[in-house]
């Protein structure tokens, strides 16, 4: 499992565009004071933290497969209902939510509609339920530019623009496969400045996710020519990446 690493390690790889996504995502989701929320696939918990500044530890629950993330998502947010679980196996009963949110997960999910019918049992009637993924498929995503230098040295890779939901229009039809009404898509963005060109690849080379485990992959020799490729496609540093979310939400 590619997201069995340390939440630091997380942090600097995708924390870094998942943190600016969480507040427009919460909006979409209207979360606002008063409602009970579950967090689903909540990593070391960068939507988690939107959450508990908009209504409190006590209203927000989250969970998510892997061990060490679950780990730092109860330390960094004492006071909120963190558990070990899949989206497709929720350990809540029915109705419990007014709301569930998976900011960049259900590309992740073994069985995505399966995953979304999940959160919509345990979300009340007229409840919402609220999906974000990169545009993997569109080349809009925040790891794009790499993934492109990637299929110039390996035209093979199996990248993440397969993935579900990471296209336009997926997220509707998940929803609809699942049941949700009145489902409504969007796009989010996110715009990232990187002072250097060192601070934005260090990151790929901690096999964190699907590109991290890529370059694990490389040997040395590969690693250096994959690095050049990223280097002569950015902009000379500082430059912004900004990267754009397909986000769809739906009522229980
Ligand atoms: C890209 S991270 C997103 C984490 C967090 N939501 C954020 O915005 O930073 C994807 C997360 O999905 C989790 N995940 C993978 N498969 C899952 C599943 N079947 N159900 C729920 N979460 C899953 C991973 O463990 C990881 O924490």
């Amino acid at each position: 499992m590619s997201f069995a690493v340390g939440a630091d390690l997380y942090d600097r790889f995708m924390g870094r565009y998942a943190v600016p996504l969480a507040p427009g995502f919460a909006d979409l989701a209207a979360v606002d004071a008063g409602r009970r929320v579950l967090d689903v696939g909540c990593g070391p918990g960068a939507l988690t933290a939107e959450l508990v500044r908009r209504l409190g530890p006590s209203a927000v629950s989250a969970v998510d497969p892997s061990e060490p993330f679950v780990a730092a998502a109860r330390q960094r947010h004492p006071g909120v209902d963190v558990q070990r679980a899949t989206a497709e196996e929720l350990p809540f009963e029915d109705r419990v939510f007014d709301a569930a949110l998976a900011q960049l997960v259900v590309h992740f999910m073994t069985r995505p509609v399966e995953g979304l019918r999940e959160m919509a049992r345990v979300t009340r009637k007229d409840g919402v339920v609220a999906a974000s993924v990169w545009d993997h498929a569109g080349g809009q995503g925040p790891l794009s530019l790499y993934w492109q230098a990637v299929r110039e040295l390996d035209p093979d890779v199996e990248d993440e623009s397969q993935l579900a939901g990471a296209g336009e229009g997926d997220l509707g039809l998940l929803f609809r496969e699942a049941g949700l009404r009145e489902i409504q898509e969007s796009t989010l963005s996110v715009s990232v400045e990187h002072p250097s060109f060192e601070e934005w690849w260090e990151p790929y080379t901690l096999g964190v996710g699907p590109a991290g485990v890529y370059v694990a992959g490389l040997n040395a020799e590969m690693q250096a020519q994959l690095r050049d490729r990223c280097r002569a496609m950015l902009p000379p540093p500082p430059f912004t990446v900004t990267a754009v979310a397909w986000a769809a939400r739906g009522l229980a």
